[in-house]
């Protein structure tokens, strides 16, 4: 390849002699310079053993031997950085796990979007409404939601807040999981909450029943408690938009001598960032995570091939995922094509369906939402569409959250557009909520059942 970045020499700022996209403009640079320079030092958010664990973990999930469940907010909110949220978040994944695993009957990795999605791409760089023009809001690692000039001016000091908020979040999720959370013997944590009356109860009960009948029969013949044998895995990702926050928390491991992100385990590039000579590949390919892209219309199999080929020359196993996001509409005229393209070049990545971006659409209200038929249908196009091709569908991402809100229309209590209004919280893209979250998780479970796994 002749491509600059090939040749050029990778570091941590490397990225800087490129335009880089969707970053805010600070009016003090000073103190964005002092900011980084703060979160440089602190120690990181999560360990390189860690990130090489999960890499190894999306191997074995190209292979076929696991199924990737990732998830979370859109964008997560200081505010919410709260003990009841955070929990929530962790059990509706948790239980989303164990339907998966039931159905598909192979290990699940659990990757939240989650202890640092604060960043986000927005499609313009200010926003009016009544002839007041301010920046957009870019997440709160950037500015606040509120519309005023005092909200919307990018803060410095936010990437310190929300390195602190990532931090405690995570810390919270690993002695939640450390402490039994995610153990079957606690049936309380498996209990489906305000959901008491849901359609579903049943069919999740007996799930949660059965796979408790397989763990007390392998106790019995093994003489020891099964979740003793192997610790509960959580792993964070976000996407790693905003670079000097990335850059800050980028640092070089001596055993193995390499660089890592240790911000979070597993960064993604977002769809709109994914340009082959952006400023986020050249930032992309020097770090050793295992590391996602976001694929989706409009981009062709020459742009994906560079792109794999700059993020993984030497094709290693579990570097690379690929997470497409068509949208139902869109799914089997788009997708076949970048598969055959990754083909081609020999490479291995993992695939995972994202079915949430590619179908959002706007009510009459001027509410952002998405159908869940549409998610549903765009999910089992995806299996389908592997399946043609002879590729294997690896996992699933959404945007969902444990709560009892109202922001998708549909699932099985019938969500309409009128209900919208009643609950409906999000300040970028709308989620799935708790039951319609665990919903999803059985029809995919059930329907991978009954087909088989490939
Ligand atoms: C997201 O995941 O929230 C997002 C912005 O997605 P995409 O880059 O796929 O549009
Ligand atoms: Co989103």
């Amino acid at each position: 390849m002749t491509r600059s970045t090939a040749t050029t020499q990778w570091h941590p700022a490397s990225w800087q002699s490129k335009t880089a996209q969707q970053q805010p403009k600070y009016a003090d640079n000073q103190a964005l310079e002092n900011a980084v320079a703060a979160l440089s030092r602190l120690p990181p958010i999560v360990v390189s053993w860690e990130v090489e664990a999960l890499r190894e973990q999306i191997a074995a999930a190209q292979r076929g031997e696991r199924f990737v469940l990732q998830g979370g907010d859109c964008a997560e909110s200081f505010d919410d950085c709260d003990s009841d949220k955070i929990a929530q978040k962790l059990k509706i994944l948790l239980q989303m796990s164990l339907v998966l695993l039931h159905g598909l009957k192979k290990p699940i990795v659990r990757i939240g979007r989650m202890a640092g999605q604060y960043a986000k791409p927005r499609s313009a760089d200010t926003e009016t409404r009544d002839g007041l023009t301010l920046p957009s809001y870019r997440g709160d690692l950037v500015n606040r939601p509120a519309f005023t000039a005092v909200d919307r001016e990018p803060d410095p000091s936010q990437l310190l807040r929300g390195y602190e908020r990532a931090a405690l979040t995570l810390n919270f999720v690993r002695a939640l999981v450390d402490g039994g959370f995610a153990d079957l013997h606690h049936p309380e944590y498996w209990n489906l909450g305000f959901m008491h009356h849901s359609p579903l109860k049943d069919a999740y009960q007996g799930i949660v029943d059965s796979i408790g009948d397989s763990l007390d029969f392998l106790e019995s013949i093994s003489g020891r408690p099964v979740h003793t044998s192997g610790r509960q895995e959580f792993y964070a990702s976000h996407e790693g938009l905003h670079l000097l926050y990335e850059q800050a928390q980028t640092r070089f491991i001596p055993r193995g001598q390499r660089w890592y992100n240790l911000s979070t385990h597993l960064p993604w590039i977002g769809m709109r960032t994914a340009g082959v000579d952006s400023a986020h590949v050249e930032y992309f390919r020097g770090i050793s995570n295992p590391v996602a892209v976001k694929v989706g219309p409009g981009m062709n199999a020459e742009w994906l091939q560079a792109l794999v080929q700059t993020l993984n020359p030497n094709n290693q196993p579990g570097r690379l995922t690929l997470i497409h996001r068509f949208g139902a509409g869109n799914i089997e005229r788009g997708l076949p094509e970048l598969i055959q393209a990754v083909r081609s070049l020999g490479q291995t990545v993992l695939w995972i369906c994202d079915p949430m971006h590619g179908n959002t659409e706007s009510t009459a209200s001027g509410l952002k939402t998405r159908r869940f038929e549409n998610i549903l249908k765009e999910l089992e196009l995806a299996f389908d569409v592997h399946e043609e091709q002879g590729s294997r569908l690896g996992g699933v991402h959404f945007e969902l959250t444990g709560e009892d809100i109202t922001e998708c229309i549909g699932g099985a209590r019938g969500l309409k557009e009128a209900d919208l209004a009643r609950a409906y919280r999000s300040q970028v893209d709308p989620r799935l909520n708790y039951e319609q979250s665990l919903e999803l998780a059985m029809l995919i479970a059930r329907r991978k059942s009954v087909r088989g796994n490939s």
